[in-house]
Order: C-alpha cells, then structure tokens, then sequence
C-alpha cells in the first residue's frame, strides 16, 4: 500500500501528539510501566556503543532517552508531524549524533549493512506490508546486528478493539498478522530469534465495545501488572502454549542471519 492509500500517515500527521507517546510515568498503571521499563532494559542491553536505528521513531520517546550513548542515531518516520515534534523536543537542534529521515519503513533510506542495531516498538502493527519492514530491517543490518521490534497477532482480542477504534475515534489503522505468519516473515527476512515474548491476552485498551468491557475493565490491567518471579502475570498467561496463538503483543529479539 503507497503512503497516499496508507492512511496512517495522515492520521498521524494531524491527530498525535507528544503526550500519546510520552514515557513520563505519572498516573500510569504499573503494567505501562513495565512495559515501558521492559523497552529500555532492551535498549541498555543491545544499544549502547552502537550505530542505531529507530524505525518508525515518533516523536523520538525511546530514541532521544539515551541518545548520548550512541556514536550514531537514525530515527525513521513517515510522519512530518512526529518529526517535527522530535526536533522541537531537542529544542530545534539536532545533535550531530542524530540523523532524522522521513521515509516510508518498507523502503527505508539508509545504505545496506549500515547499522549495528534496529529497533522499532509500538509500531510495525501499523505497517501494511510489515514482511517489507522486515526484509528492510534485515538490509540495513551489519551482518550479526540484532534488532528488537514488536508484532501485531490478527487472532487477538485487540484486533477487534483496534477496528472498532480505528472506525469509532479515527486512532490509527492497525495491519495485523496471524501468530505463524509473524514467524515465517521472521524467517524470510533471514533474522534468527533469539528472545520471543508475548503479551495482551487482553486487550488492555479501548472503550466502544460494550460487549467486551468486562474484559477492557482496568482492574484487569492493574491485575495483569502484578510481576511474579521477575515477569508480569500477562506475561506468563499471555505466552503459555496454546494462549500464545490468541495474544496480541510478540515482542522479539532477533540477529541477522549471517
Ligand atoms: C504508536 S507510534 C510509536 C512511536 C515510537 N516508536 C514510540 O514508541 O514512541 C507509531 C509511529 O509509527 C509511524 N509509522 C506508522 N507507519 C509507518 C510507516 N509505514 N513508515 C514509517 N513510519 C510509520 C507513525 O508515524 C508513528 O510515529
């Protein structure tokens, strides 16, 4: 789908902001938290020294948190708006670390083999082609480079949330995939999974749905947030096999096939 029958970036050229994005943790539930806290810990893990890119980086969250530990920086949006907002943040300047590039994260405009690490959270379920992102993710890998992104399941609860919300309150189109397809794309794009995680059992969001708002109710999200042996409850049910087939949220770790 070209950009113009994308409507995403039209949305969210004219309907985010900084504060959809925001990490600032006040008021938050503890399961947001958490995820949030779970993103960094990647970060620190794999990104520190290292030539990184921020695919579909936003308002520059995750990007700018420790943007002083990498030699080189690259965020990829296809949004003017997120981008906009991302220099404001810097106050207009752009670090010389730093290189913005407004482009579509199916054709990402960047040289092959250019990047120690990729990441790329909240985001790919929003990319209609998201094998393409990924064979790019793969292309602009050095050979070993790891990259660490999240995956929409279509058979998920959240996929009918998403809709409803999409048609309802105009929030951006989601593009799911099924759990054996998110695999196979994994494993076209030549990336070898070293971590897997799932979450969303739940869909932990949304309102319209009047008959699925016992199940959207937010006692189950702080209940879900409660960490048990170093993993959130949704963590353990939401990977067990075969819940896993059902859950919404598959975050991986992956490294380039050499
Ligand atoms: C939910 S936001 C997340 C932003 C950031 N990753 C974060 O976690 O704060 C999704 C971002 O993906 C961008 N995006 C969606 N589809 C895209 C595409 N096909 N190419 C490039 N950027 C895209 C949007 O413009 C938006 O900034």
């Amino acid at each position: 789908m070209d950009n113009d029958l994308n409507p995403n970036r039209h949305i969210y050229n004219t309907k985010y902001s900084d504060s959809h994005l925001s990490l600032n943790k006040e008021g938050m539930l503890s399961y947001d938290k958490e995820m949030i806290n779970m993103r960094l810990e990647i970060l620190q893990r794999y990104s520190f020294g290292r030539t990184v890119l921020d695919l579909c980086c936003g308002t520059g969250s995750y990007l700018l948190h420790y943007l002083e530990k990498y030699p080189l920086a690259v965020g990829v949006d296809f949004s003017r708006n997120m981008l906009t907002i991302l220099k404001k943040k810097l106050g207009g300047e752009v670090p010389t670390n730093l290189l913005l590039l407004e482009c579509d994260a199916q054709q990402i405009g960047l040289q092959s083999e250019s990047m120690d690490f990729v990441f790329s959270f909240t985001s790919l379920y929003y990319v209609p082609r998201v094998g393409e992102a990924l064979a790019e993710i793969n292309r602009v890998l050095k050979p070993g480079g790891v990259a660490a992104f999240e995956l929409g399941n279509l058979w998920s609860l959240n996929t009918y949330v998403c809709e409803i919300e999409n048609r309802k309150r105009g929030v951006a189109k989601s593009f799911h995939v099924p759990y054996r397809a998110i695999l196979k794309m994994i494993q076209a794009a030549n990336l070898t999974i070293l971590e897997h995680r799932v979450f969303q059992i739940l869909p932990m969001w949304g309102r319209g749905v009047l008959w699925l708002r016992p199940l959207i109710d937010w006692r189950w999200k702080w209940l879900m947030g409660i960490k048990v042996a170093g993993r959130m409850i949704d963590e353990w049910i939401s990977g067990l096999w075969p819940l896993r087939l059902l859950a919404f949220r598959h975050l991986f770790v992956c490294q380039k096939t050499a």
